[in-house]
């Protein structure tokens, strides 16, 4: 099915929302119904990002909360140049687990960084590439620990009330910009989740 542009939809949430396992289910969806898709993620789609990725994630010496927000930042200018441009050049459904809003989510609301500030270095690192949609999977704190398994990474292992100010910055997020961040319900079962998803991205689509 050949599209007139391309798209780009990130899936966003605090962790433990469950978006890779929708993110997977859509694409698999789109392809049955004949579209080309391009499943992508941050930290790590690029070969630099795999490298800053293993440091992001498990670096077990102290990190600087500018030096953390750099490196997402870096991943994200490397990934959005070389890997969502051209997908979307080529008409391409990208499907991004996690982009710009993660860094004001995470660093901003999270690390309490300078929201102003992470949005102009957010333009800066994708030369204002921004996603056509964005599915906020919104969770309960409560519920997202409970999903998270025994092995934490570093940003995993910062404990409920972390979690609490990254979730409600994302809530915080989709109210300033409602037509381009659409809350999902994440509560709810894996099926009834997706049919939510299928709904926005049905009408997005004209499916
Ligand atoms: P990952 O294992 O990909 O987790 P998830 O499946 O939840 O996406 O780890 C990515 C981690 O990096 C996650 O805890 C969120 C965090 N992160 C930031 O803090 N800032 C960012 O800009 C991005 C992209 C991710």
């Amino acid at each position: 099915m050949e599209l007139e542009k391309g798209y780009f939809i990130t899936f966003e949430g605090a962790d433990g929302c469950g978006k890779t396992t929708q993110a997977e289910l859509l694409e698999k969806w789109l392809n049955t119904k004949g579209y080309n898709t391009l499943m992508t993620l941050e930290p790590g789609a690029t070969d630099l990002g795999k490298n800053l990725r293993q440091i992001l994630l498990h670096y077990d010496k102290p990190v600087s909360d500018e030096a953390e927000m750099f490196m997402y930042l870096a991943d994200r200018a490397q990934h959005a140049q070389m890997i969502i441009k051209p997908a979307l050049e080529d008409k391409k459904i990208v499907l991004c687990d996690r982009y710009t809003d993660s860094t004001v989510a995470y660093q901003g609301y999270g690390r309490e960084g300078n929201i102003e500030q992470i949005n102009i270095l957010n333009k800066i690192a994708t030369k204002g590439l921004k996603s056509n949609l964005t599915l906020l999977f919104d969770v309960e704190s409560e519920i997202a620990q409970s999903r998270l398994g025994k092995t934490k990474d570093r940003l995993e292992s910062q404990g409920i009330d972390f979690h609490k100010k990254v979730r409600n910055g994302y809530l915080e997020l989709a109210k300033q910009e409602p037509e381009r961040i659409k809350v999902i319900n994440a509560n709810k079962t894996i099926e009834e989740v997706f049919s939510e998803v299928k709904k926005i991205i049905g009408e997005l689509l004209n499916i």
